[in-house]
């Protein structure tokens, strides 16, 4: 489920907002420049569905998002068994990359096909965390401090949308505030 979770950027013990409903979600956001929406997601994804596959699911959605302005395109997916090594090392290796707090040159623009995952976002003297889950659309402005939770046993498929692609890397700020605050699996638990 979509989730709200406010805190002073100082104090990450004092929850100002905790919801799970989608229009507060999205007042609250939209208040620092962020776009939360719900889209419907109902199309089937095959557990081997490709890159094109994923997109062609949601082509009139993807149509929307690129004509203003997202020309390129593509899907992150991660999936696999806590049990199997490989997939443990290569999640943590993908978790660790954005766990900082950064900012990028590009808005980061994503939709969640399916799973979920943590952005943090920090404006205002506050931290907005957004569980995003599937359906949910997230448009993050760029120069927007924040990070991002996948979790220790991440499962997600998002769609990306870029305006400069190379625009979309992270400047780390050196500010280690991420360490003060709650994880994705201490706030949605573990594998969920
Ligand atoms: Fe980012």
């Amino acid at each position: 489920m979509s989730r709200l979770i406010v805190m002073p950027d100082a104090d990450p013990s004092t929850v100002l907002v905790d919801t799970t409903e989608v229009s507060a979600i999205a007042a609250s956001l939209d208040s620092i420049g962020v776009v939360f929406e719900r889209w419907v997601a109902n199309a089937q994804i095959g557990a081997d569905a490709d890159q094109d596959a994923v997109i062609a699911a949601y082509a009139e959605s993807v149509d929307r998002i690129k004509a203003q302005g997202f020309s390129t395109v593509d899907v992150v997916r991660m999936a696999g068994d806590p049990s199997d090594e490989a997939f443990v090392v290569r999640a943590a290796e993908a978790r660790a990359k954005f766990l900082a707090e950064h900012t990028h040159d590009d808005d980061e623009v994503r939709f969640f096909v399916e799973g979920s995952g943590a952005f943090y976002l920090r404006a205002d003297g506050k931290v907005h965390v957004v569980v995003c889950t599937e359906g949910d659309y997230i448009f993050v402005p760029k120069d927007t401090r924040h990070w991002f939770d996948m979790g220790t046993s991440p499962r997600f498929t998002a769609i990306r949308f870029f305006a400069i692609p190379e625009g979309w890397v992270g400047r780390f700020t050196g500010d280690d505030i991420a360490s003060g605050f709650a994880t994705y699996d201490e706030l949605v638990g573990a594998g969920s």
